[in-house]
């Protein structure tokens, strides 16, 4: 079909030329775009004409299976066609008796000029429109190399677009292994002593002792970022260091936000800090909840900005074997029948394990698993060492299991987990695992663990930092089985509803590509419902 219209083109091409060039050559004069519309009326030749552009264009549709080719060539034949004919007009003038009619070859003038250069425009359009489908290439920056809850959100995103990805890394660790497993380019380069010590609560002191290795850093940063469309932090200090350094490089950049900007998380002058570089540098914030949106705008962050994301999660199609769980109790030296909880992430103070220590003295007979470990700072490592302190007294009824990279199996043992912070929680990945596996949840009403949980409903929430109230939840689901194991299901529903990794990814992913000006492709541009539950 698609040879036989391009045959039947070439005719009609041949044809049409000849109808449009045979009244300038003929005894009649022809305006081929006359000024007075009552001409066009008279003018057969005209409509001859405009009928075979009729037919040529349809054809060429057939012909390419593209309304758009078809226009430009229809376009781009008007623009040659009105050229012979003001060639023509001009060459006739020449002929004894005949003059040149101005006005055609000024109409012939603009119908060839409109006709070649809107036809060449249009081609000019479709080639960077085309190009533009193409996925951006992203240069992510992360400054730890350890695996935090924010590294294993950027680890799925990272992984889900390896071919057009790279993460650099201001230190290296597990974090880059796990990254270059799942094939991710990666990366590292290192920030000085001075300024790896600036953490979230740091002083204008050791911030101004840090500049020249930052200056270094954000120098390379530049370096590497002109290789890529977009440049993506992924932490606050990648925000600040990397931000700058996108600016220099005229990329757009991303900030994902994983914290909640407020006293208790950073000290004032991070804070502002930390929202000015978003609000100068980052074309788009992902917030991971709404609380971290609020926190952002709050401090002055542009609220125009924002886009909330939640973090996704792989839902597995099998959970761990009874044969395992046990011999995991085994190892732990829980006994066999005893009511535990899990309670897991990084040991530091603020992630509350304290709390749950205190309350646990109130929960008889109840064992407590602490999964994680001391991943950042120098005040965690120290927090660390007064929890074993602490666990003491419970008379072995507290079991640390260190930092694990396979963690299902910790929450499948589990009778129920906790979380226990005692400022808001950003977003709180262990809560959402702890549903996923289908265990009671008892969180802390504050931040994004106030959004992921609806109390009562799929899961309980309590006070944060109040042991009394952590512990009377506890013996609840400790004392009501039925009760525990229907939060628990109805969470486990939620859960793999609200928070598929798939349809986060493909959020995050139209934020890249709206940022970088690519299209998304129409196999991704489907609309996501919010994945985040109100
Ligand atoms: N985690 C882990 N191994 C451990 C303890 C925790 O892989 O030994 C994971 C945990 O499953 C969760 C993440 O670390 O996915 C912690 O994320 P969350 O958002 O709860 O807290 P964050 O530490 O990022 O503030
Ligand atoms: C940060 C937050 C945590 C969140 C994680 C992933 O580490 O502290 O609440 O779940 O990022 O977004």
């Amino acid at each position: 079909m698609k040879r036989f219209a391009r045959i039947l083109l070439l005719v009609l091409l041949v044809g049409g030329l000849w109808l449009a060039l045979k009244p300038t050559l003929g005894k009649h004069r022809f305006t081929f775009l006359p000024f007075r519309w009552s001409e066009y009326i008279d003018l057969m030749d005209f409509w001859l004409n405009f009928g075979a552009f009729g037919i040529l264009g349809a054809t060429a549709w057939l012909a390419f299976g593209s309304f758009a080719k078809a226009f430009r060539l229809i376009l781009l034949m008007t623009g040659f066609i009105t050229l012979l004919n003001v060639i023509l007009e001009l060459a006739q003038s020449s002929i004894p008796g005949r003059a040149v009619d101005i006005a055609d070859v000024w109409a012939g003038l603009l119908g060839c000029v409109l006709g070649i250069f809107s036809s060449m425009a249009l081609q000019l359009w479709s080639i960077r429109k085309k190009a533009d489908v193409t996925a951006p290439q992203v240069l992510f920056l992360d400054q730890t190399g350890r695996l935090g809850g924010a590294e294993l959100m950027l680890l799925d995103i990272a992984a889900a677009r390896a071919a057009d990805s790279e993460v650099l890394l201001f230190q290296d660790g597990e974090f880059r292994t796990a990254l270059e497993n799942v094939g991710v380019k990666t990366r590292v380069c290192t920030l000085g002593e001075e300024a790896s010590v600036v953490d979230k609560q740091a002083g204008l002191k050791r911030i101004l002792r840090s500049i020249p290795s930052i200056l270094e850093l954000m120098l390379q940063i530049v370096q590497a970022a002109r290789s890529f469309d977009l440049v993506y932090a992924n932490t606050a200090k990648s925000l600040v260091i990397g931000g700058p350094a996108a600016r220099l490089a005229g990329r757009p950049l991303v900030f994902h936000l994983h914290d909640i900007i407020a006293d208790g998380h950073f000290s004032t002058l991070n804070q502002q800090a930390l929202v000015l570089c978003a609000n100068f540098c980052a074309s788009s914030v992902i917030a991971n909840s709404e609380a971290t949106k609020e926190a952002f705008i709050a401090c002055g962050g542009r609220a125009e900005l924002c886009t909330v994301v939640p973090n996704g999660f792989h839902i597995p199609a099998q959970r761990t074997s009874a044969e395992t769980m046990k011999s995991l109790r085994a190892s732990l030296g829980i006994p066999s029948a005893a009511w535990t909880v899990l309670m897991a992430g990084r040991l530091a103070h603020w992630k509350g394990q304290h709390v749950l220590l205190e309350a646990l003295k109130s929960v008889p007979a109840a064992h407590a698993v602490l999964l994680g470990d001391a991943l950042f700072t120098d005040e965690d490592r120290q927090y660390a060492r007064q929890l074993h302190a602490q666990a003491e007294e419970l008379g072995g009824r507290v079991h640390f299991a260190g930092f694990q990279k396979e963690t299902m199996p910790y929450f499948d043992m589990a009778d129920a987990v906790v979380h226990a912070s005692v400022y808001p929680e950003p977003f709180g990945r262990v809560i959402v695992e702890g549903m996923l596996a289908g265990k009671p949840v008892i969180a802390s009403r504050a931040g994004g663990a106030a959004e992921i949980i609806q109390h009562e409903h799929t899961g309980l929430l309590v006070s944060p930092g109040n042991a009394t109230e952590l512990a009377d939840a506890l013996l609840r689901l400790q004392n009501n089985s039925a009760f525990a194991s229907s939060i628990a299901h109805q969470a486990q529903q939620t859960a793999q509803d609200v928070y598929a990794i798939s349809a986060v990814q493909e959020k995050i992913e139209s934020v890249i590509r709206q940022v970088s000006g690519r299209h998304q492709p129409e196999s991704t541009s489907s609309i996501i419902p919010s994945p985040c539950a109100a």
